[in-house]
C-alpha cells in the first residue's frame, strides 16, 4: 500500500463490470420530479436553502456530517457543488475504485494535489510540458526544487516529496517502469501521483495495482472522448484527503461546470466503445507504419509507441515485462510519435492529409496530428503527434500513406 491512508469503501454493485457501471451507478440519483433518462443540465449558480429555518446552521457550527449533506444533498452555490458534479463523482467512484474530486480541467487537478502535498522537491520524468510548467511555478514562488529527470530520486529523493509519473508518456506513447520507481518512493515515504490519462482503461489494468497514492487523469481526454470539454480528476483512497481536496477546490475555484459535467456524463456511457476502436485502430496503424517505414525514401525516421519500444528492447534482448503487463494483446495506447526526415517535410505531410485534422489534444473521436513544437517549447520539431481516433483503420492507414507518398 502506498503512503497514504486506504479507507475506501466500495459501493455494493453486485459484482457489475466497470462499463454497465460507467451506464448505470449514477441511476440511483436519478431525477425523481422528471422522469428523464439523461441527466439535466442544471445551470443555477446558487441554490434556495432550506424553508425551515431550524435547518439554518452557521457554517462554522456545523459537524462534518451536516457539511457533507449540504454539499452533497442540499447545494449552497456551483463552485463548491451541483448535482452533476456530485453524479460525476459517484461514477467515477465506481469506475476508479476510489474517492474522486472532480475538476475544470487536467492541469487544475495537478494543481489541487501539489497543493494539498505541498512538496519541497517534485520529481518528473518525460511528461506533459504543462505539469512542468506548473511545476517551474511553484520553483519560482516558493523554492520548490524541480528535477525534470525521474532517475534523480535514487539520488536525492526525501520523506514528504512529489514523484509525478505519466506513464505511457504525451507524446511518445512509450512505457516506463512505473512499478520501480513507486516502490522506491515509498520507501523514502515520499508521494507519487500516476498521471494515467494515456494508461490502458480501468476495465484491462487496475492501477491500484501498481500502488500509487494518487491517480490523476486529464478527463478531457479519453473519457470525454469529443474534444468539447475540458475536465480532470485526482482519486486517493482515503477519505480525509478526499475531504481536504474537496475543501480547497473551493477556495482555488476549480470544481468543473455545469455543462461539462452533462456532456462528460453523457461521454462516459460510450466510453468503452470507444477506447477499444481507438486502441484496435491504432494497433493496425502503427504495425503498419512500422512495417512499411522504409517504402518512404527516408522521410519516416522513426514512429514512437510502446509497440516500437517493446520490439527495440526484445532485438536488445532486454526487459520488456512492464510493457506487456501494462497492455493485453487487444489494448494499446491511441497516441504515439512520428518523427519525419525535417520540418518542411512534416508541413508537407501535415497540409496533405485528409482525414487526420491538425490540432493539439487527443482522445477524441476524430483523428488529430499535431506538429507537437507548435504548442511544446522543448520538443524535436520534427515530431508530429498522432492521436487515433473511431474512424476506420483502413481509411486512416491509407490517409497517412497518401500523405507521406506527397513528401
Ligand atoms: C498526460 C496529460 N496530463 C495532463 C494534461 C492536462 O490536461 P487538461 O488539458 O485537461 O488540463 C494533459 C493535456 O494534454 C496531458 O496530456
Amino acid at each position: 500500500m502506498g503512503i497514504t491512508k486506504n479507507d475506501y469503501v466500495p459501493e455494493d454493485h453486485n459484482n457489475a463490470d466497470i462499463n454497465t457501471l460507467l451506464i448505470h451507478s449514477d441511476d440511483i440519483l436519478n431525477n425523481r420530479i422528471v422522469n428523464d433518462v439523461a441527466p439535466p443540465i442544471n445551470v443555477t449558480t446558487t441554490f434556495r436553502y432550506s424553508s425551515n429555518p431550524d435547518d439554518w446552521i452557521p457554517w462554522a457550527d456545523q459537524t462534518p456530517e451536516e457539511k457533507e449533506k449540504l454539499l452533497n444533498h442540499d447545494f449552497v452555490y456551483s463552485r463548491l457543488s451541483h448535482p452533476n458534479n456530485i453524479r460525476l463523482e459517484k461514477n467515477l467512484n465506481n469506475i476508479f475504485d476510489g474517492y474522486t474530486t472532480i475538476y475544470n480541467s487536467g492541469l487544475a487537478a495537478f494543481n489541487g494535489i501539489i497543493n494539498y502535498i505541498n512538496p519541497k522537491q517534485v520529481f518528473l520524468p518525460d511528461c506533459y510540458h504543462g505539469i512542468k510548467s506548473i511545476c517551474k511555478i511553484w520553483e519560482r514562488n516558493h523554492g520548490t526544487k524541480v528535477y525534470t529527470n525521474i532517475d534523480e530520486i535514487f539520488n536525492h529523493l526525501q520523506e514528504g516529496d512529489l514523484v509525478h509519473i505519466e506513464n505511457p508518456i504525451n507524446p511518445f506513447g512509450t512505457v516506463i517502469d512505473i512499478k520501480k520507481y513507486i516502490d522506491y518512493a515509498h520507501s523514502k515515504k515520499a508521494f507519487v501521483v500516476w498521471d494515467a490519462t494515456f494508461a490502458p482503461s480501468p476495465i484491462i489494468c487496475n492501477h491500484w495495482d501498481y500502488d500509487p497514492d494518487f491517480i490523476l487523469h486529464s478527463l478531457t481526454k479519453y473519457y470525454a472522448g469529443h474534444s468539447d470539454l475540458l475536465a480532470g480528476c485526482i482519486i486517493t483512497k482515503s477519505s480525509e484527503i478526499d475531504t481536504f481536496l474537496k475543501n480547497d477546490r473551493i477556495y482555488l475555484g476549480t470544481n468543473i461546470g455545469n455543462l461539462e459535467s452533462f456532456l462528460l456524463l453523457r461521454s462516459l456511457r460510450s466510453y468503452e466503445l470507444r477506447v477499444e476502436k481507438q486502441s484496435s485502430n491504432a494497433k493496425k496503424v502503427v504495425e503498419w507504419l512500422e512495417n512499411n517505414k522504409t517504402k518512404f525514401r527516408g522521410n519516416l525516421v522513426k514512429v514512437s509507441h510502446a509497440i516500437t519500444q517493446r520490439k527495440e528492447l526484445a532485438e536488445k534482448e532486454q526487459d520488456t515485462s512492464f510493457i506487456d503487463n501494462l497492455f493485453n494483446d487487444d489494448h494499446t495506447t491511441p497516441v504515439f510519435s512520428l518523427y519525419l526526415k525535417d520540418f518542411y517535410s512534416c508541413k508537407t505531410f501535415i497540409t496533405n492529409l485528409k482525414y487526420f485534422q491538425h490540432a493539439t489534444s487527443l482522445g477524441g473521436v476524430e483523428s488529430l496530428v499535431e506538429l507537437r513544437c507548435l504548442t511544446d517549447p522543448n520538443i524535436d520539431r520534427n515530431l508530429i503527434r498522432v492521436s487515433i481516433g473511431c474512424e476506420s483503420a483502413k481509411d486512416l492507414i491509407n490517409d497517412i500513406e497518401q500523405a507521406l507518398n506527397k513528401i
